[in-house]
């Protein structure tokens, strides 16, 4: 009963099922609560409106954090039926949740109010700014926000060498300017730091006109310092968009059945279950000789080959999967960890499909769900398992 309610919960406010109207409109419910907190924080230091309405700022603060409260509670419950975690003692499952970045987020939405309430000395000023905080909670529900993560992670080495080289150019542009300019306008150009004000309004071409060169040569330095920032500056801009463009391009393939019916297993479904599964399956580019997952990992989804080569690390022989092929089903019918490495031969595009979205198919699809029993059944024997007890669609 208790492990029921547990599983509900979990799949109400963790896994964003789109069949699922509760967990849809619980996600929508603190959305909005969300939004309204970071309003209720912006118009409160309006004074007159803060003098009027403060008692109803109160309740709803107090209502807020409550409910705030609540919810991280009850993830840190549930934590555990993420399949990731679910190896761990309770404990150390909990520690590791609390560790993620989501988990730290929702602790700092609601920490400020518990410190204000037993330090009453406490800056109330700077503890109300910490509540805007709140707004990180969004990322969770938003798909841009997780896209722009992605991009900024997938770039980072790029644009931390486009960042050297604006401060290269900073450097170089203060210097010059400082010791040109020094003795014609000493209270502006006094030193290098004091120069870096300057150099910075022009590369960035913003050119506040509070501190200009007055000598011919500052000028002409000036000239060149402009032109420079104009292109270094946009460098930064450039590697987002076209980190943007491959990112939706990758997720792109996704939507596209000739993606899907290049999987045998489902070029028998019918269009209804194909568009189905298309809302379900997550599109991932795999580059060549990367590990996708490790023999002994614990195990949250499986793998369709869109298009690509990948090696199942087994003895005697590794056996390569191409076009179609898919891997990864059998931890996840079988309840164990990875039963081998898969390594990518080739760039792979693959359709990544979540555990309980498989499970979910296969209790619908008797059709699939026989297919995928034989190259289980086949795959097991060639492994040397014995299956034992598995996973039965029909109990959930
Ligand atoms: P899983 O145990 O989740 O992770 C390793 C995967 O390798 C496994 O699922 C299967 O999908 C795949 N695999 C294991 N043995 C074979 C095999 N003999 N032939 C093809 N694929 C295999």
């Amino acid at each position: 009963m208790a492990q029921g309610l547990k599983r509900r919960v979990y799949q109400v406010l963790e896994v964003a099922h789109p069949d699922d109207r509760v967990s849809r409109n619980i996600d929508r419910a603190l959305v909005a609560l969300i939004v309204a907190n970071v309003l209720a924080v912006v118009i409160e230091t309006v004074e007159p409106i803060h003098a009027r309405y403060a008692s109803e700022f109160w309740v709803f603060e107090v209502a807020s954090v409550a409910i705030f409260t609540v919810e991280y509670l009850l993830r840190m419950w549930v934590c555990n039926e993420h399949l990731s975690l679910a190896r761990d003692g309770p404990i150390e499952a909990r520690m590791k949740f609390a560790a993620t970045p989501f988990a730290l987020i929702d602790l700092a939405a609601i920490v400020p109010f518990y410190i204000a309430l037993i330090l009453p000395f406490a800056d109330l000023r700077l503890l109300r700014v910490f509540r805007l905080l709140r707004l990180l909670k969004l990322v969770r529900y938003s798909p841009a926000l997780a896209t722009l993560g992605r991009v900024l992670r997938n770039e980072r080495r790029a644009l931390v060498g486009a960042l050297l080289i604006m401060a290269a150019m900073l450097l170089v542009a203060s210097t010059a300017i400082y010791y040109i300019e020094r003795d014609i306008s000493p209270d502006k150009f006094g030193s290098i730091p004091e120069s870096m004000w300057w150099a910075l309004a022009t590369l960035t071409t913003v050119g506040y006109g509070d501190v200009v060169p007055a000598s011919p040569l500052g000028k002409i330095v000036g000239g060149f310092v402009m032109i420079f920032g104009l292109g270094m500056f946009a460098l930064p801009i450039g590697i987002l968009a076209s980190g943007f463009a491959s990112e939706i391009q990758r997720r792109d393939f996704v939507v596209s059945w000739s993606m899907i019916a290049r999987v045998p297993l489902f070029a028998r479904l019918d269009g209804l279950s194909v568009s189905r599964i298309t809302n379900l399956l997550q599109a991932r580019v795999v580059e060549p000789d990367t590990v996708i997952f490790h023999k002994g990992d614990p195990a949250d989804n499986m793998f369709f080959i869109a298009t690509g080569e990948a090696r199942v690390e087994i003895e005697p022989e590794p056996v390569l999967l191409g076009d179609g092929d898919f891997f990864g089903e059998f931890a996840l019918l079988n309840d164990v960890p990875r039963s081998a490495t898969v390594r990518a031969v080739t760039q792979c595009r693959l359709l990544v499909l979540d555990c309980e979205d498989f499970r979910g198919l296969l209790a619908d699809d008797e059709n699939l769900r026989r297919i995928i029993d034989e190259v289980v059944e086949q795959r097991a024997a060639e492994l040397g398992l014995d299956l034992g007890t598995r996973f039965d669609p029909e109990s959930g």
